[in-house]
């Protein structure tokens, strides 16, 4: 069952599946194997040599790991795609495999932070130039595009506050200016549910499929999703010999056991998103809220565009700042302080010291990353609950 057409929640049970033709498991087993056997010398040679298909080590490719990437692929709207062992295993291997000394790469300013710190202080080491702009302003990526540029990466929405960069019109302005450069869209926030970005131009799409893809706080893991001929330089280059980062059977299969769900979960997490923004955007305690579904969130006309719905994610600055924001985080009950995001729990952190701690002050103003930010990933809790006890820690500030 590849069909495009589909919808969303049937592929995301059977695309990609294969039929146990020896044991008719409904479920894809775990391959929990390092290495497969050869019948013969010859055949060893064949495999290695890639005249044969099948199964060789499993740094390289392994039979679960094989259903998620053809399901994933096929959800994100790809021909193709690969697994790492995390989100940053996916984004450097892609980046790795993209860029080397002498070439620059345009990124946007607000960005996960240890890809904020791969790029600002991991690729400028080994001679890659990165310029940091806002890609939610056209007129500064297009003033930034060189002759060198091979990538153009960002995350929309971006993590942590949120802001919206307009897919569609980076990807044609990039494009225009050199076929070649590759758009790179961190997709983790939306999921291939709410947003498809290989649809609207981008060329590459990178996960952290720790989040919403597997979905129960259980698994670290990566995506990179793309065309073939690249996801096979990522997949051999990349991973099996730049990061050897690699996705374990057993977390392939969680992640299979996740996306089972994937529709219901976010359709859950979005509505409940946007009752909850809602309810701290009522709040006099509340300074601002950031959330695409909000009618005054600057990318709310673009989220509408490009997004199903406006997701699970929430930031908000407390009146007070850092302190009165602190002390809001220390007073949750049912909630719980932890980072990562994407979980059936509700999670919140403050960005500045935790996620985003690779930051300094200067550049979290650069990012508009205020001080005092804290962010929710609301999880599948009733919405009344969630806003019970977040009503309850604003009253105790
Ligand atoms: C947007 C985004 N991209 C990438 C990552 C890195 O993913 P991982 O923690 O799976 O390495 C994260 C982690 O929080 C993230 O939020």
């Amino acid at each position: 069952m590849d069909s495009k057409n589909a919808s969303f929640g049937t592929r995301a049970i059977h695309a990609g599946n294969i039929k146990d033709k020896q044991n008719h498991a409904l479920t894809m087993p775990i391959y929990q194997t390092s290495t497969f056997y050869f019948d013969s010398c010859e055949q060893g040679a064949a495999l290695c040599a890639g005249e044969e298909e099948g199964y060789v080590y499993s740094r390289t490719a392994n039979p679960t790991r094989t259903v998620l990437e053809a399901k994933i692929a096929n959800l994100e709207g790809g021909e193709a795609a690969c697994t790492a062992a995390s989100g940053m295993g996916a984004i450097s291997a892609t980046l790795w495999t993209i860029a080397g000394a002498g070439k620059h790469i345009i990124a946007d300013g607000t960005l996960y932070g240890c890809t904020f710190s791969l790029l600002n202080h991991g690729f400028t080491r080994y001679g890659v130039e990165v310029t940091f702009v806002d890609t939610s302003n056209i007129e500064e990526v297009k003033a930034n595009l060189k002759e060198n540029t091979v990538a153009v990466y960002l995350e929309t929405p971006a993590n942590p506050n949120l802001k919206i960069t307009d897919i569609k019109t980076i990807a044609k302005v990039a494009h225009e200016y050199n076929k070649d450069i590759k758009v790179v869209c961190d997709n983790t926030f939306a999921s291939p549910y709410l947003q498809r970005p290989l649809e609207l131009g981008a060329d590459v799409v990178v996960h952290s499929a720790t989040k919403y893809i597997n979905g129960h706080g259980d698994v670290i893991a990566g995506l990179v999703i793309g065309k073939e001929d690249f996801i096979t330089e990522v997949r051999n280059f990349g991973i099996k010999d730049m990061t050897g980062s690699v996705l374990s059977p057993m977390d392939s299969f969680l992640i299979l056991r996740g996306l089972k769900t994937l529709e219901v979960r976010m359709k859950q997490h979005c509505s409940t998103a946007m009752e909850v923004a809602k309810f701290l955007d009522s709040c006099e305690e509340i300074e601002k809220v950031y959330y695409p579904g909000l009618e005054h969130h600057p990318g709310h006309e673009i989220a509408k565009e490009q997004m199903r719905d406006f997701g699970g994610m929430i930031a908000f600055e407390v009146k007070g700042g850092k302190a009165a924001g602190a002390k809001l985080v220390n007073s949750v009950d049912l909630l719980t302080i932890a980072v990562s995001l994407g979980d059936a729990e509700t999670l919140l952190q403050h960005p500045a010291s935790m996620t985003h701690a690779t930051y300094n002050s200067e550049e979290l103003a650069e990012a508009g990353i205020a001080e005092g930010l804290v962010r929710l990933s609301i999880g599948l809790e009733a919405p009344e609950d969630i806003i019970a006890d977040l009503r309850q820690a604003i009253g105790r500030v």
